[in-house]
């Protein structure tokens, strides 16, 4: 009995995650043990810096980032710059200049509290929470109950993209297509953006295009939701105190009936 219910409740969360997150699938994503999975997984915090180094200097030339403040690639769990790199940094880009005297288009350097710029002229959607957006793992059957074992597979959703370019293009309305296995319907008009080395990374960590393709979706799943790390912490604390309150009640429970049980 018990059993069966365990079962209906977990079809009908697979039905609804599955169902709500179809957006993103059709192709084949591959399964990635990043390091912020599981119960304490945490983000690497090299990794993160690798990502953003290709977010910055491969993505960024179309993709945009804009519900990103730079301010905080230096907090704790995240990429953690120190203060002057943030702000070298946030200079590199020019964002809308806001001030009492700018006219409309004018542009000034980024400061720490700026968010990253915005990016529409390639017609590329925004990647601030892209890793959110898109579920990466779905079936047996449209249940989505591989998301209960796999996670939802954002970051590997945009991992399998960057890694799934077959070679082939064809020109459809007068716009170049590239084959791609991970993408819905297989054909996308993004060119393939990474291959080996397209980064040189200060680190001296492998640059070929699994390894970038990896640093990059970490580094998006963090701009996605920055404070996983915090909200695992706090879940497991929750639970933890959930066990020890249930315990002491069943044992003050037991000691309060001792008395009135024994006389029986
Ligand atoms: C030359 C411009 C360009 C560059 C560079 C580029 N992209 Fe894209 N990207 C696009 C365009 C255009 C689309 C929309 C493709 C479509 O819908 O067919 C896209 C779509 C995407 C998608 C969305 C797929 C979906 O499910 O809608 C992801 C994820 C993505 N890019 C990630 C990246 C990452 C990560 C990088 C850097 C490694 C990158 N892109 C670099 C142009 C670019």
């Amino acid at each position: 009995m018990i059993k069966h219910s365990i079962l209906a409740a977990l079809v009908a969360f697979g039905l609804t995650t599955g169902g709500a997150q179809a957006a993103g699938g059709g192709g084949h994503v591959e399964d990635i043990a990043f390091s912020f999975e599981g119960p304490f997984g945490k983000f690497d915090q090299m990794q993160l810096q690798r990502g953003l180094q290709v977010y910055t200097e491969v993505c960024a030339a179309c993709h945009g980032l804009r519900q990103v403040a730079f301010r905080t690639l230096g907090d704790a769990g995240g990429p953690q710059m120190e203060a002057g790199q943030v702000k070298a940094f946030a200079a590199l880009f020019e964002v809308a200049d806001e001030g009492d005297d700018a006219e409309p288009g004018d542009t000034r350097p980024g400061k720490p509290a700026d968010k990253f710029p915005a990016i529409t002229d390639a017609g590329a959607p925004d990647l601030s929470l892209m890793a959110k957006g898109r579920a990466g793992f779905h079936g047996p059957m449209g249940t989505g109950l591989a998301q209960l074992f796999k996670g939802m597979g954002g970051p590997e959703y945009i991992a399998s993209i960057l890694i799934g370019y077959t070679g082939e293009e064809k020109e459809e309305a007068g716009v170049t297509l590239y084959e791609n296995t991970a993408f819905a319907g297989g054909w996308i008009s993004m060119p393939p953006p990474l291959e080996d080395d397209s980064v040189e990374y200060r680190d001296g960590h492998s640059a070929d295009l699994h390894h970038a393709s990896e640093d990059v979706s970490a580094f998006l799943m963090w701009a996605a939701e920055p404070k996983l790390m915090a909200r695992k912490h706090t879940g497991f604390l929750a639970v933890s105190f959930m066990i020890l309150l249930t315990s002491l009640l069943y044992l003050t429970n037991k000691k309060l009936w001792a008395g009135p049980k024994r006389k029986d």
